[in-house]
Parts: structure tokens; sequence; C-alpha cells
């Protein structure tokens, strides 16, 4: 049941996952964009979510926090009512496809059983208790769901049958599904976007980008999964939030839409690249070299010397890639940011950001961490 939507100007969102990587920049770039939205998150604190991602929003009086479960249909349900939501941003999940691979049941949990928490929710203030209030579910994807591409193959287009690989994918497919269910058997408003590997600040650093600086910077190994020639299509976190804007306000209600960055880069060469950008921001500044003595240009060595090829990922797809076309076509996306500075920014985010990530970086994910890898 596919329905159209003129314009929707949302007034009143609750953002799950907001304290998460890409949930915590949409909380800052749409505050920044629409000064008079209400946000609220929602978000469990679990590994990956961090309040200090949500810092510079504190103390705005359009913005509130909360810590809770996307599975307590009660506290959604009295939340939606309470702040009179009109639009759900479903970021929430768990999202690492190691993680999935070594632990599924928590991707099941958090990302199937909590979308159905929050349907069920949406559906009982919208549609029961408020029906003919203009709403809108917008359910945050993966292209993971697509499965996985061939080195000749067309890129992902919103008709490439689904087709998931890991635990991770699966969950994200079964939610996608759902959320269908919802728009064809209820008439809910949603939208699924479906979007490519993103990068840029406040990404845990168990995620490659992240981890391939953070590790330089103490001197690490970088470990590249076999062959190092998987392919994914990479973009600007801040980009990701201008696509869910236009879905948001120009979607085509119960329509899927791809988000991505066109911007093909097989892993090595993206290792490679990071090793020599933070080279070079090292060489060329003393107080860097200061502040992180372990880096390998302090010590005659260069980046690339860390990598270190380990065992493969089980089941790992080989490339992803995303035509935007209809996106572009249908409300207007396209990619602003360009790699060169898009990956330059980010670098530097985290040079300047030492604390964030050492934080992060002892505890509970060190531990899981060394159980990953066995070195060829
Ligand atoms: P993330 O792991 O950084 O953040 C997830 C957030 O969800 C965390 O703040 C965590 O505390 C919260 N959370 C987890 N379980 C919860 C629960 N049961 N209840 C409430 N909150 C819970 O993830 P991310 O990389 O920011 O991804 C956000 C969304 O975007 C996910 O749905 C992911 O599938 C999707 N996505 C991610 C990428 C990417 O490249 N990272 C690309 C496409 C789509
Ligand atoms: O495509 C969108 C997806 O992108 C999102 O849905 C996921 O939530 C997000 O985690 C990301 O999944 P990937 O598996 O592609 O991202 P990751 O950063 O884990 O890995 C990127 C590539 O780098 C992948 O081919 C595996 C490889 N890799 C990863 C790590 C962490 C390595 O070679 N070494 C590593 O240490």
């Amino acid at each position: 049941m596919m329905s159209e939507t003129k314009t929707f100007s949302p007034k009143n969102l609750l953002v799950t996952g907001g304290a998460g990587f890409i949930g915590a920049n949409f909380v800052h770039y749409w505050l920044k964009t629409y000064p008079d939205n209400c946000i609220v998150v929602l978000d469990a604190l679990t590994y990956a979510g961090n309040v200090e991602n949500l810092k510079s929003a504190e103390g705005n009086p359009n913005f509130r926090f909360v810590h809770g479960n996307i599975l307590d249909y009660d506290l959604v349900v009295n939340l939606l009512r309470e702040e009179k939501i009109d639009t759900i941003v479903h970021f929430a999940a768990e999202s690492h496809v190691d993680r999935s691979i070594t632990g599924p049941d928590a991707f099941i949990e958090t990302n199937v059983k909590g979308t159905h928490e929050l349907l069920k929710a949406a559906k009982t203030f919208w549609l029961d208790e408020n029906p003919g209030m203009e709403h809108l579910f917008q359910h945050v994807s993966t292209d993971e769901v697509y499965g996985t591409l061939e080195a000749n193959d067309p890129p992902f287009r919103e008709d490439t049958p689904y087709a998931p690989n890991s635990p991770y994918a699966a969950s994200k497919a079964s939610s996608d599904f759902f959320v269908r269910s919802y728009q064809e058997t209820y008439g809910l408003n949603t939208n699924i976007s479906n979007c490519s590997n993103n990068y840029g600040p406040y990404q845990f650093p168990e995620k490659l980008i992240p981890l391939v600086i953070t590790n330089i910077l103490e001197s690490k190994a970088l470990p590249i999964y076999g062959d190092g020639k998987q392919i994914r299509d990479w973009l600007y976190v801040d980009d990701h939030a201008i696509g869910i804007d236009l879905i948001i306000r120009k979607g085509k209600r119960g329509e899927p839409y791809n988000i991505g960055g066109i911007n093909e880069w097989a892993n090595i060469d993206i290792v490679n690249l990071v090793c020599d950008l933070v080279d070079k921001r090292i060489k060329k500044s003393d107080k860097l070299q200061k502040q992180y003595p372990n880096a390998p240009t302090n010590n005659g060595k260069i980046a690339r010397d860390l990598i270190t090829y380990v065992t493969d990922r089980l089941g790992h797809d080989r490339r992803y890639a995303i035509d935007p076309t209809k996106s572009n076509t249908e409300i207007g996306y396209q990619p602003n940011e360009s790699f060169e500075t898009g990956i330059d920014k980010t670098i530097k985010w985290y040079l300047d950001h030492e604390s964030w990530w050492r934080k992060i970086m002892s505890g509970e994910y060190q531990d899981w961490i060394k159980q990953q890898y066995t070195i060829n």
C-alpha cells in the first residue's frame, strides 16, 4: 500500500539509538537545521552508545535524553503520548557484523523484536488513539540486506532482491519486512532507507576506519581481513542525515530509498590512504608528535608497516555499491562531501578527541577484541 505524501514537516521527533554513531550525528544535524523542532533520544546505552556524543545538545530546551530500551513497549508508548511525537527515526540496533557472527542473539532481540515493539507502540499511538494524525516511522536500514555483488555487477537498486548473508544483515532484513508489513497491513506511514558504509566523527573504533586511525596512534597492528580487496561504498555521515531528512520531508510513504556515496573503495586502499594521511598530519605538527609519541612516524617507521593480514570474516561480503538514481530523481538526494575532505575531517576529529576514544578502547571492548583475531 503506497501513498503519496506532498511534503511533511515534523515537529516532535523520537530518535532511537541517538547516542550511537549515526544517531548522534543525525541529532546534531537536525537541531542545527530545524532549531524549533523537539527531539527526544531513546537509547539503551549499550557498549556502542555514549552520552558524550550528545554533549553539545545538553541544555537545549528542545532536546531530551531518555535512557531506555526499545524493547520496552510501555515506555515507548508513554513517550509518544507525553511528547506528542509525530516522527520516529529508528537508528537503534546492534550494528557490528563481527559481533553478529560471534553472538547473533542480541541482534534478533534488538533489531527484530525491538523494531517490532516500536512498531506496535507507533500503531497504538498514531492509528488506534489518534487516527488521522500526521506521522512517520522512518526506519534506518542498510545496503547489507541485498547481500553481495561481484566485481562487474550493477550496484544495488531498491528492487534488488534481499539476500542477507550475515546474522546482522538477516536481522536488519527481517526488521525491514516488519516495517513493510505495518505499512501494508495497518496503513502505518513508513519509509525505509538502505544506506551504505558511513564514516565520520563518533564512530565506535571497532569499525574499519576509526579502528585503523586509533591503532596507528598506538602503533598497534592494522588487521586486514582476507586479501583486503573487498569493496565498500563510503558515505560521510552528515550526508546520511541529509538523505534521511529528504526522505522524511519528500519521500513517498511506503517506498524504500537507497542512500550511497558513489564512492567505492577496496579495504586495503582505504587503509593505505588513512595510513598516509595520519603520517602526514603527525609529521607536520610538533603538538601531535608530543601527543602521540607511539605513532610510527615518531619512531622512524610509517603507518603502513602496521598492516597485518588476518583470517577472513566468515561469510564476508565481497562488494557493496549503491545505485542512488531513485533518491536522486525523486527527492533530490546527492552526497555533498567529497571523500578527500570527509576522510581528512574524520582523521582530524579522532586526533583532536583522544580522551573520547581512549575511554572506549579501555575495558570491555578491549577484552572482546582480543578474542577476534588469528594473525596469519
Ligand atoms: P551504533 O552501534 O554506533 O549505535 C547504535 C545505538 O543504538 C547505540 O547508541 C546503542 O546504545 C543503541 N541501542 C542498541 N540497542 C538498543 C536498544 N535495545 N534500545 C535502545 N537503544 C539501543 O550504530 P550506527 O553505526 O550508528 O548505526 C545506526 C543505524 O544505522 C543501525 O540501525 C544500522 O543498522 C544502520 N546503518 C549503519 C551503517 C553504518 O555504516 N554504520 C550504514 C547503514 C545503516
Ligand atoms: O554497508 C553498511 C554497513 O556498514 C552497516 O550496515 C554496518 O552497521 C556497518 O558496521 C558497516 O558494515 P561493514 O561490515 O562493511 O563495516 P566494518 O567497518 O566492520 O568493515 C568494513 C570492511 O573492512 C569489511 O569488508 C570488513 C573489513 N575489515 C573490518 C575491520 C573492523 C577489516 O578488514 N579489518 C577490520 O579490522
